[in-house]
């Protein structure tokens, strides 16, 4: 499995339950590696996203403490709530099995529960300290190796790059 993240200069990824900083390059990448394709999300997350409903065009599972949480899918896509992290691996391994690649998207409870069933992040790497609360685990204290790294970007006054992180 892999994951996505946009982190900043301290691995901070969000703010009050919203992300730190919108950037259309990076929201367009996250559509890219995502679009067509199962997303693992956590509860809150998923609340935060635009109106509180699945993307569209990607299939969801969704992990919430809450027996009685029920989410609308998006029409021809699923969206399945699983209650455990057992419940969530072998509903992605349903997916993995129908070729079907599976993405975890955070937030940040759920990236700490599933960093250890990864091998691949795509990282968005923001060049800016935000007042986080908060943070994704640090890749490069962890030995983690980075495989790819595009060019440096500039927008809304941010200067931020994609990397890949794989584990060697
Ligand atoms: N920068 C990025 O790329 C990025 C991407 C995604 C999200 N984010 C940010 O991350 C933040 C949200 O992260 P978060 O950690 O607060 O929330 P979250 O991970 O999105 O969701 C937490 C939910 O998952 C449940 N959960 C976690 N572990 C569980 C387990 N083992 N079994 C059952 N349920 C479990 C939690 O239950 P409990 O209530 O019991 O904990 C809670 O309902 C937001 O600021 C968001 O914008 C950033």
């Amino acid at each position: 499995m892999n994951a996505i993240v946009a982190v900043d200069k301290n691995w901070g990824i969000g703010k009050n339950n919203d992300l730190l900083v919108h950037l259309p390059t990076d929201l367009k990448y996250y559509k890219e590696k995502t679009l067509g394709k199962c997303v693992i999300f956590g509860q809150r997350t998923l609340e935060s996203l635009p109106g509180g409903r699945p993307l569209p065009k990607r299939d969801h599972i969704i992990l919430s403490d809450d027996p009685n949480y029920e989410v609308t899918s998006r029409e021809g896509f699923a969206c399945d709530v699983c209650h455990t992290k057992e419940e969530v691996l072998a509903k992605a391994a349903e997916y993995q099995a129908a070729g079907e690649e599976v993405i975890v998207c955070g937030g940040a409870s759920i990236y700490e529960l599933f960093l250890e069933d990864c091998d691949g992040f795509y990282v968005t790497m923001i060049d800016h300290s935000f007042d986080a609360d908060r943070f994704f685990p640090n890749l490069d204290e962890m030995g983690l190796v980075v495989t790819w790294e595009s060019e440096p970007m500039y927008e809304n006054g941010y200067r931020f790059c994609f990397r890949k992180y794989e584990r060697v």
